[in-house]
């Protein structure tokens, strides 16, 4: 008897529960009517006098001990306190933090295109190796414009020339060349130019182009779409200038400003002291770029414009250092994780 209750003693101080369902067992199994202890006692009766002393001081340890376990794990259960692996609740969703962020870059596009669908625009895209004629010819360029130098394009091959695109205005010819007006588009994608990779150029880089052609859009269109964009892109109080520019596939030509977003127009080490930080380049259609996709200038003219993603970038987030965005280090991707998507 000795031996059991001992070996009960030892059962009892390893015993935990999970559940109350469990603790209720194990009360049964020692304290229930037909339970250890009940049972203990009943052989208790039999026991020598030269032993009753001790086995009494036994069972009444075992008893003890059973009450004593059975409100340890009744308020444990109660407060619910976690004790150890098994008892977590295993159905939590687990912690995604590896499972990746967007690009800053990809976060800015997918915002630019989302504020010109708005107000009408539908998306396209342009193959990145291109002719020479959707590259720089269609687009009016002469042929001895300095932007076709081996300095600045990246050539496949020669007569005729098949170019890395130097810009998203091809995708302008490619669209006009098989749709009709009314066409409102953008068209976001990478483009390449011969340059030396600093923090200021890259060999690529990426643009959105815009383009609406119909009969009688005009050049208060082309502000007003701009402002608006300006306006959605940085903040509501985002005012914009144009200045007089020159592009060969656009007649007249503008570059366009916005009020410093950093110093809002006051003057900034940021914009040079200026109040304005330029962002894009645009302007009313050229009527020969538009003959050349065969749709009539006598009837139709339409604006375009052209700008940097890595530049909106950098004004939105703060980036000055282009490399960054193609070295993919990720404790620098990482800071965009609770950027809007
Ligand atoms: N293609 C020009 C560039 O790469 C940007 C540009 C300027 C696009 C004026 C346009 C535009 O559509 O009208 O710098």
């Amino acid at each position: 008897m000795r031996e059991r209750i001992k070996q009960y003693l030892a059962d009892i101080d390893l015993f935990t529960a999970m559940s109350k369902e469990e603790l209720e067992e194990f009360r049964i199994k020692f304290s229930g009517k037909k339970g250890i202890l009940n049972e203990l006692f009943g052989e208790f009766k039999n026991v020598s006098a030269d032993d009753r002393r001790e086995m009494g001081v036994l069972l009444n340890e075992l008893k003890g001990r059973i009450q004593d376990k059975i409100e340890e794990i009744r308020t444990r259960l109660e407060e619910g306190a976690v004790e150890s692996v098994s008892d977590q609740d295993l159905t939590l969703p687990v912690n995604f933090r590896d499972a990746g962020s967007r690009h800053p870059l990809t976060i800015i596009r997918n915002r630019m295109l989302d504020i010109f669908s708005r107000i009408g625009f539908t998306v396209a895209e342009g193959p990145e190796v291109e002719e020479d004629w959707y590259n720089f010819s269609a687009l009016n360029f002469a042929p001895e414009h300095p932007a076709r130098d081996m300095q600045d394009t990246f050539f496949i091959e020669k007569d005729p020339d098949v170019v890395l695109r130097t810009h998203t205005s091809s995708v302008q010819v490619r669209i006009m060349e098989n749709n009709r007006p009314p066409i409102r588009m953008v068209f976001p994608g990478r483009v390449y130019r011969n340059e030396a990779i600093s923090a200021r150029a890259h060999c690529f880089f990426h643009q959105v182009e815009g383009l609406y052609v119909d009969k009688d859009v005009s050049f208060a269109d082309l502000r007003q779409t701009l402002l608006y964009f300006a306006k959605e892109m940085f903040s509501a109080d985002t005012r914009i200038r144009l200045r007089p520019s020159y592009f060969p596939f656009t007649e007249p030509s503008a570059e366009m400003d916005i009020s410093c977003n950093l110093c809002g127009g006051e003057g900034c080490s940021f914009c040079k002291y200026t109040g304005w930080v330029e962002i894009l380049g645009c302007g009313m259609v050229n009527p020969n770029v538009l003959r050349n996709c065969g749709i009539d200038p006598d009837v139709y003219t339409g604006f375009a414009f052209g700008m940097g993603i890595e530049r909106i970038t950098n004004l939105v987030f703060n980036v000055k250092d282009l490399r960054m965005f193609s070295e993919n280090d990720v404790r620098f991707l990482r800071q965009f994780e609770s950027a809007w998507q």
